[in-house]
This record gives structure tokens, C-alpha cells and sequence, in this order.
């Protein structure tokens, strides 16, 4: 049993009594969010009602997971916090350091080979701090949470954006950086604002070709990448409930694509049918005698407008399938308008590959869905025009499927079955057919489809479909088929149709497995040795960051990023994954992706002390050789993806001071926080235009660093002229002593000795 049911009982004993508090404190009904968060405050006490978008609150959340990625710099990081322990549950999933190549067997065998040092150094520390691991090919981090740890009511973190992904199971679950969640394993309060309180009612019911991700889909391209932000977006009403489990597990999952902190479902009869038949229905059981407490009231539900901040209405009877992208996940067109779009705007039309499966999309019902397809094609002798890749999300769902015969049918289509790990997810695909830098479309039933994000080509074309659309369009291998109202041509030559896909919830037989994959923590893991070797290129043991202090002068521009600037610009995922546990190595990816204003190039900088042009990372490193601060500016929603604190350490590491945005990613903004880092926004957003490639920064104020009081910059310009201008931040007290002490972890350190 990899729950802990004890910690749960614990966490239901208590609900009641803070709901009803909390209740009172608020003086009216409260949503499933507020429930959620009221029984999770640090202090337990709830005594006071907190203004949304704008409090600052200690929370004590319940679990922690991390993925192999983030893991390793965030373990490091703990290792220095001086604890025994790790405070909470926690768990390590080694999912993103697999190549996607030939199939599961010899990827997993190679990647085996090439990041044992990494994957040896998550084990051990795991066994040393009573951590639960998931080894290599165990699966990918939200699946397992989903099959295993997440529970109605509850609240994680993770360090890895698509932790929402366990609101599917009625939790408030939280992308976080690393640093985050240091904080927590080390025994700390974890900080959040209070969220904003989207509301989401769903009538009707899904139906044909229609999908949950479709739900998702579709909230994207109405709310669009900034639109959840600093909001935990609650489903309800009818519709909600005749979702499965797991289709609820995608819709939140997919929250991460429209910036939302988290979102969630009230727990529910699919619920408890996917608790039970994941062999927890001792948790579903304990639920049950609090069920009113892990949904929102129904006066909330009954006039949802006076309770959330915004209500979307989506009638599922209506809703059709849609495929969202290229380079976006919010930019929705529903699949019969798709042909006409993608020819207007050069689109390639020809699908190259349908990708099926990762932490969004790999459930029971999700495979049984996309192989009704995939069996038809068998059946009408339809030969596929695309190549499949599958991506199983975990041992347990591969290992049923194919007992089920359910992997067979992709097989029997020459689908590759990779390893249970994220693989093409995160560009970590050495593509078979890779397409040099040449227009070429995938389409996948993945998350995310920013620009070379799964096979590392800008011209790679990525659309995100349910897994049975995805199925569909691979067959027909064109992104303009509708299967609703278009036919195919068999190998007989004659015209065929595809019938709608048909699903079944859960296994009529049960999950199985037989290798999990799991080491439960010991129960005492003092005399375990961890060493890193000093010549490592994977692995950094960390130094402090030294105070900034309070007097930037003379810093000079690094980049004036243009346009959209995501964590993946700022810090590449693909190959640089290798070295996410050593700073100074992947310090090299700093910002490579981001397009200079100036020039309008990607990693093309012009060093001021030199007056010639390099890539970001080295124009960092001459001017911190020099003991020149830098400077780095940029549009918004910077830094808006994944929960990578290294694109926050990154710059901290080569000497960049201050991030001056638009506007910022949240998790991004206090990630650099975290760092001791200056994240602040322009004032006036038209002052982006007065910075000027050649401009030295001179911080007026800084010594009278404040919550809530603007800060003022000086701007000299290269012709000797200078600009003013104000920018905002959102730091209160807490977040201006980890300035002060040069980062976060400083001043836990700073604590604990004391
Ligand atoms: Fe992995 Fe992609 Fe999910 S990287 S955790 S499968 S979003």
C-alpha cells in the first residue's frame, strides 16, 4: 500500500469542524476550493476570511511529489536544509530522463545506462530522507498520483506544473518549483495567494466523438493561457458528474494550459468507483462519511455567480471535438473547421505522427477509446497514413492494457509502444523520421504544444486531440479529416467511415501489475551515503547565493525578450534535461529560446563592455566575470509552462539581478522570488518600449524595499540620456527577507541553526 491512510484520516477528522469555521468566518456558503483550503491552513485556526487574488497564506499541504527532472535540484537543495526527514509524504518518479526511440524495452535499458548516476542519486537520497520512489518505467508522476496517492479534499504540491492533474480526484493539487516544495519536506509553511475562483458548470452529457479533453479544449480557447491565472478553476453541475474519473483527471490536468493555480471536481460517484477499483476503498470509504464536505455547497452550486469570480457555462450535449494549436494549446478550432484554418495559415496538412498517451491521457478509458479507432482500422482494412507512438502513464495501466489485449490493436497498426515516461512530451524523442528544421504537423493527446517542444523542431506543427481523435486524424493522416462526416478509403478501394469511438470506464477484470516499480521509504535511512562525485556533469552539489544587497547600479541590459517567453525559452527542456541537477552545466540554456527584441534573434546579444554580439549565456558569464550586474526584461506572461526553478536559478547563477516583465507566470514570479531574485513589473506597461539595447540600470530606491510601494528605476541611455520609470512587485515581508538573505533557503538555513 503506497497511501497513507492514517495521514488521510487525520486530514477528514479534522474538515468538518474547519469547513464549518470557516463557513462562519465567511458568512456564506463556500465552494469546494475555499473547503479545501480553509481545512489546510498552517495554523489550523480558522479565524480569519482572506481576500482572494490579494492575501498572502501559510498552508500545510498533505503530500509532495516530485518528478526525476525537478527532483534533482530540489533534492540538493533539501540536502542542505539540515532535516533528517522529509516533514510530509513525499515521492520521486522517474519519468522525464527516457528517451523515446525504439520502443519501451531498449529505451528503458538505455536510459538506465546513460542517467544512472541521476537515478542512483534519487534513490539513495530517497532512502535516506524517507522518500517513496518510483523507478525508471514505474510511470509518469501524475498518473501514479492519480492511481495512488491523490484523495478527495486533500492538498499537494509538486514540482512539476501538471501536478493539477490530481483535481481529478477532487484534491487542490499544485504545481510548484523546487524551492516550494524544499520549504514543505523541510517542515515549513508553503505559501500561496489566495486564489481567484473560477467556476465551471457543465450540463448535459458527453456523448460521439466528444471527449473530456474536448472540455478542456474548449476552456482553453475561451479563457486562453493567462486566463486561470492566480485561479483555481471548480467544475460543476450535471455534466461534471457523468464525467469519469480520469476524464476529470485530463480537464484539470490541462488547467496548467490556461495558467490556473489548480482546478477540481467535487467528489462524486466516479470517484469512488476509480478509488475502489484502485484498491483504495478504505479511503473511499472514509470519504463517504464526510462526502458533503468534499464538494462545494449547493447554494454555491445552485447560483454560482454570486459565489465565484467568473462562471463559464459549457452544455456537453453541444460541445464538439476539437484540436487546439499549432504552438499553443489554447489557440481552439473544432475539428470539421480545422481544413479551412490550416490552409489559410500554411499549415501542413499531412500528419506525420499521432501520439497517444502521457500523464494527460493514458487512462483505461482513454486507451479503450483510441483503440476502437484503431481496431476499426484493423477491421475495414484501413491502412494508417501516419506512424502511432503510445505512451502508456504508468506499469499499471500498460501492464492491464495489455493483458486486456488492448496494446495488441496499436501493435497490430505498427504503433511504437514507448516506455511508461513522458518521452515525446518533453521533447525527449530521437523522432525516427526527424524532419531537420522542414513544416511538417503531429498531432498528440498531450498537454502542451509550444513551439519545439516535442522533437526540438521550431517547424514541427503539434495539435492536441483526445486520444481517439488523435487515432482518428493518424489514420487518415490529414489534419483537415472530420471522422464525424468524412470518409476513407480502405486497401479494397472502397469508401469506409469511422464509427464513433466506444470506451469503457475501468477494467471489467481490475488493474494489474505485476512490477510496480515502487520502494517504499525506510523506516530510518541515517547511515545512507549519498556522494557526487566532483567531476559529475549531471550532478552539482550547490553553493549559497550571496545577498544582492541593495544597491544595483551600473547593471547592464542581458535581453529585452520579445513576444512569448515560456520556461522553455528561458530554460530548454529536450536535451538539457541531462543536466538539471548541475547549475553551471545547464546555466549554458539560459534564455537561448527567447527571441532579442533588438535583431529580433534568438540567442543573439549584444555585450555592452565589448560591443559585440554572443549567445545569452556567454554574455552573462563576460559581464559576471567583470562583476557587472545584469538585467533582463520581458514581455507577458513571462515565464509562463512548466515549474522549473531553474529558470530562476539560471539567471541567479550568471548574474542577472532583476526580471522586469509585463506581466509574469505565477509560479515563475515566486520561483525567482525564491532565488532572491528581483521579479517586479512594469508600472506602465508602455515603458517596455523605452529600454534600449545599449541601457545601464540604476535602481533608485531599492534600500527602501517595501510590501506593496512601487520601486523606481533610472535608465541611461547609450547617447547619455536617461528615462525613469516605476515598477510594481508583489512581495510582502517574508518574500523581502529572502532578498535580504540572497535566497529562500538561506533563510530557512539562517532559521534552523538558530
Ligand atoms: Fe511528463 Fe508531459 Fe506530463 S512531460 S509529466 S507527460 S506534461
Amino acid at each position: 500500500m503506497a497511501f497513507d491512510i492514517d495521514m488521510i484520516k487525520d486530514v477528514y477528522s479534522k474538515m468538518p469542524e474547519r469547513v464549518d469555521a470557516a463557513r462562519n468566518i465567511v458568512g456564506k456558503p463556500l465552494t469546494l476550493s475555499e473547503k479545501i483550503l480553509y481545512a489546510h491552513l498552517w495554523d489550523g485556526k480558522t479565524d480569519k476570511a482572506f481576500t482572494r487574488g490579494k492575501d498572502y497564506v501559510d498552508f500545510a499541504p498533505d503530500r509532495i511529489a516530485c518528478q526525476d527532472a525537478t527532483a534533482q535540484m530540489a533534492l540538493l537543495q533539501f540536502m542542505q536544509a539540515g532535516k533528517p526527514n522529509v516533514a510530509v509524504p513525499t515521492t520521486v518518479h522517474c519519468d522525464h530522463l527516457i528517451q523515446a526511440k525504439q520502443g519501451a524495452v531498449p529505451d528503458l535499458k538505455r536510459a538506465n545506462e546513460n542517467s544512472h548516476e541521476v537515478f542512483d542519486f534519487l534513490a539513495s537520497v530517497s532512502k535516506k530522507y524517507g522518500i517513496g520512489f518510483w523507478k525508471p518505467g514505474a510511470g509518469i508522476i501524475h498518473q501514479v498520483v492519480l492511481e495512488n496517492y491523490a484523495f478527495p479534499g486533500g492538498m499537494m504540491i509538486g514540482t512539476d506544473s501538471h501536478t493539477v492533474n490530481a483535481g481529478g480526484l477532487g484534491m487542490v493539487a499544485i504545481g510548484v518549483g523546487g524551492a516550494d516544495a524544499v520549504d514543505v519536506m523541510a517542515g515549513m509553511a508553503w505559501e500561496l495567494k489566495f486564489p481567484k475562483l473560477i467556476g465551471v458548470k457543465l450540463t448535459g452529457n458527453i456523448n460521439g466523438w466528444t471527449s473530456s479533453k474536448d472540455v478542456i479544449l474548449k476552456v482553453a480557447g475561451i479563457l486562453t493561457v493567462k486566463g486561470g491565472t492566480d485561479s483555481i478553476v471548480e467544475y460543476f453541475g450535471p455534466g461534471a458528474k457523468n464525467l469519469s474519473c480520469t476524464g476529470k483527471g485530463t480537464i484539470c490536468n490541462m488547467g496548467a494550459e490556461i495558467g490556473a493555480t489548480t482546478s477540481t471536481f467535487g467528489y462524486d460517484d466516479s470517484m469512488e468507483r476509480y478509488l475502489r477499483a484502485t484498491d483504495r476503498a478504505e479511503i473511499a470509504d472514509e470519504a463517504n462519511k464526510i462526502r458533503e464536505y468534499l464538494t462545494g455547497d449547493d447554494e454555491v452550486y445552485a447560483n454560482p455567480e454570486a459565489y465565484f469570480d467568473q462562471v463559464i457555462e459549457i452544455n456537453l450535449d453541444e460541445l464538439r471535438p476539437h484540436l487546439n494549436g499549432p504552438f499553443t494549446p489554447d489557440l481552439a478550432t473544432p475539428v470539421g473547421e480545422l481544413g479551412k484554418k490550416a490552409r489559410e495559415n500554411g499549415w501542413p496538412i499531412k500528419v506525420d505522427w499521432g501520439l497517444i498517451g502521457s500523464c494527460t491521457n493514458s487512462s483505461y478509458e482513454d486507451l479503450t477509446r483510441a483503440s476502437s479507432i484503431a481496431q476499426q482500422a484493423v477491421d475495414k482494412k484501413i491502412k494508417p497514413k501516419s506512424d502511432f507512438g503510445i505512451n502508456p502513464g504508468s506499469e499499471q495501466i500498460r501492464f492491464t492494457a495489455e493483458r486486456d489485449g488492448i496494446l495488441k490493436i496499436f501493435e497490430d497498426l505498427q504503433a511504437t509502444i514507448f516506455t511508461n515516461a513522458c518521452g515525446p512530451c518533453i521533447g525527449q524523442w530521437d523522432r525516427s523520421d526527424r524532419k531537420g528544421d522542414e513544416k511538417n504537423t503531429i498531432v498528440h493527446s498531450f498537454n502542451r504544444n509550444f513551439s519545439k517542444r516535442a522533437d526540438g523542431n521550431p517547424n514541427t506543427h503539434a495539435f492536441v486531440g483526445s486520444p481517439e481523435m488523435v487515432a482518428a486524424i493518424a489514420i487518415s493522416g490529414r489534419l483537415d479529416f472530420d471522422p464525424m462526416n468524412d470518409t476513407l478509403i480502405n486497401e479494397d478501394g472502397e469508401e469506409v467511415k469511422l464509427e464513433e469511438p466506444r470506451g469503457i470506464e475501468l477494467p471489467p477484470k481490475g488493474f494489474a501489475v505485476e512490477e510496480s516499480g515502487y520502494v517504499a521509504p525506510v523506516a530510518d535511512g541515517s547511515e545512507v551515503d549519498i556522494s557526487v562525485s566532483k567531476d559529475s556533469e549531471r550532478l552539482q552539489l550547490l553553493a549559497p547565493f550571496e545577498p544582492i544587497g541593495n544597491q544595483i547600479k551600473d547593471a547592464k541590459l542581458l535581453i529585452k525578450a520579445f513576444g512569448k517567453c515560456t520556461t522553455d525559452h528561458i530554460s530548454m527542456a529536450g536535451p538539457w534535461l541531462r543536466f538539471r541537477g548541475h547549475l553551471d552545466n545547464i546555466s549554458n540554456n539560459m534564455l537561448i529560446g527567447a527571441i532579442n527584441a533588438f535583431g529580433k534573434k534568438t540567442n543573439f546579444v549584444k555585450n555592452q563592455l565589448t560591443g559585440e554580439y554572443g549567445g545569452v549565456p556567454d554574455v552573462a558569464r563576460a559581464y559576471k566575470a567583470e562583476g557587472v550586474k545584469s538585467i533582463v526584461v520581458g514581455d507577458h506572461n513571462y515565464g509562463e509552462g512548466s515549474s522549473r526553478e531553474h529558470a530562476a536559478m539560471e539567471p541567479r547563477h550568471l548574474g542577472v539581478v532583476a526580471v522586469i516583465v509585463k506581466s509574469f507566470a505565477r509560479i515563475h514570479e515566486t520561483n525567482l522570488k525564491k532565488q532572491g531574485m528581483l521579479g517586479l513589473t512594469f508600472a506602465n506597461e508602455n515603458d517596455y518600449d523605452l529600454i534600449q539595447e545599449d541601457d545601464t540600470f540604476n535602481f533608485l530606491d531599492l534600500d527602501q524595499f517595501a510590501p506593496d510601494k512601487q520601486l523606481a528605476i533610472e535608465i541611461v541611455h547609450s547617447d547619455g540620456s536617461k528615462d525613469t520609470f516605476k515598477v510594481n512587485h508583489t512581495y510582502n515581508q517574508a518574500q523581502i527577507d529572502w532578498f535580504n538573505e540572497g535566497s529562500a533557503l538561506n533563510l530557512i538555513k539562517k532559521e534552523n541553526a538558530a
